[in-house]
């Protein structure tokens, strides 16, 4: 027994592993796919606390089928990364099956999911990302073409629909089971309502109970007791986590805590500094490593990494004192030893908030 409080017992723990083919995801709580995001650097830092799932950013398929350079780039990761997913668009059953041949010939990604739910027009006008949930028998196709190109999983991410008027997440997760996918994440929320609104924890709990594949929730996750509730309200068989580890990387390590029956470790501001360190860090080699073969000439490497770096520094930095007034500033620094000093300066303002920002032990 691991905890002070005699009647919940702590031997076992409290997520149970997620099954994706051969693959075992424990704990259960994955990093979401987050275009502008999800790139390497950040996928380490994840994966360093105890997220056991990450994918790249979004692809286009066809970009991938040709292997054109700008594509492949979203494609590197860093050593000793996984399990990984890579995460796909597309229309064309053809072109995604021979996406999925060149991205298992890479060698290096662990599943590949197919992006059912991405709102954005440029994307939508060519029937792919959301506007597949139009045509779920397409989206079966895709699937099952898919599934004979490659032996790695096939995924699939989507919604609960078009918009409310159109809630067909069920018909879309059959199709989906039906063309052999090894798993379905469903964004429980419609695509007109972008990132915003509630999560409808009731229609994950209904496409979990109609499913034989492993269903993974996602929405409105911020914590591990959010990842638990969302379990255990709904059944879902793993849990996926969008912006709540966008700036709080910790989350995955205290999910692992949280499972394990140990109190959370929230970062130390050293900690903090050295993660926001190594991901600019990170970032700039990426970069730098992109310029070797697609020479910028109008910006330095340094320069387009901290720009690259500026959504994630709003949120290492969100809620501290005196960001606000130092945002403007933050935000226009171009180089790393600016940006660090920036930091600095803002951790200096709110390290004698250090102590209330320490939290009580899970329960
Ligand atoms: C900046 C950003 C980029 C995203 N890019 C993608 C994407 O490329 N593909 C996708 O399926 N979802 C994408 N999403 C949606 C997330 O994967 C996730 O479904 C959504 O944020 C809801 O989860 P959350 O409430 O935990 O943030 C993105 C979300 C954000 C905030």
């Amino acid at each position: 027994m691991r905890t002070r409080d005699k009647q919940v017992t702590f031997d076992e723990p409290r997520f149970k592993a997620l099954a994706i083919g051969p693959l075992t995801i424990d704990p259960p709580v994955v990093l979401a796919p987050m275009a502008g995001y999800t790139r390497a650097p950040f996928r380490v830092i994840c994966q360093q606390m105890g997220c056991r799932l990450v994918y790249t950013e979004m692809v286009t398929a066809e970009g991938v089928s040709r292997r054109s350079p700008p594509t492949m780039r979203y494609l590197d990761i860093a050593p000793g990364e996984g399990p990984i997913g890579t995460h796909i668009y597309g229309v064309d059953p053809d072109a995604m099956a021979k996406a999925a041949e060149v991205i298992e010939s890479l060698g290096r990604f662990d599943l590949i999911d197919v992006n059912c739910g991405c709102p954005v027009p440029k994307v939508t006008r060519k029937g792919a990302g959301v506007a597949l949930m139009r045509q779920p028998e397409t989206l079966r196709r895709i699937v099952a073409a898919m599934v004979q190109a490659t032996s790695l999983p096939v995924t699939v991410k989507t919604r609960l629909g078009v918009s409310r008027e159109q809630c067909n997440v069920s018909e879309v997760a059959h199709a989906v089971e039906e063309g052999g996918a090894a798993a379905i994440a469903i964004h429980a929320r419609f695509a007109t309502d972008r990132h915003a609104g509630s999560v409808d924890l009731a229609a994950l709990k209904r496409v979990k109970a109609e499913r034989g594949i492993p269903v993974i929730g996602n929405g409105g996750v911020t914590s591990p007791q959010d990842a638990f509730a969302m379990q255990q309200k709904t059944g879902v068989d793993g849990v996926m986590v969008g912006r709540g580890a966008l700036g709080n990387p910790w989350l995955f390590r205290d999910v692992n805590r949280f499972s394990n029956g140990e109190s959370p470790a929230p970062p130390t501001d050293a900690e903090r500094r050295a993660v926001i360190a190594q991901h600019l860090e990170h970032l700039y080699q990426v970069v730098a490593e992109w310029e070797k073969t697609l020479p910028n000439r109008k910006y330095t490497s340094e320069q387009v990494a901290c720009r690259m770096f500026r959504g994630h520094l709003s949120y290492y930095l969100a809620g501290m004192r005196g960001v606000r007034q130092l945002k403007k500033r933050l935000m226009k620094m171009e180089s790393i030893e600016a940006v660090m000093a920036g930091v600095d300066e803002v951790l200096r303002t709110n390290a004698s908030d250090g102590a209330s920002r320490q939290s009580a032990p899970y329960l």
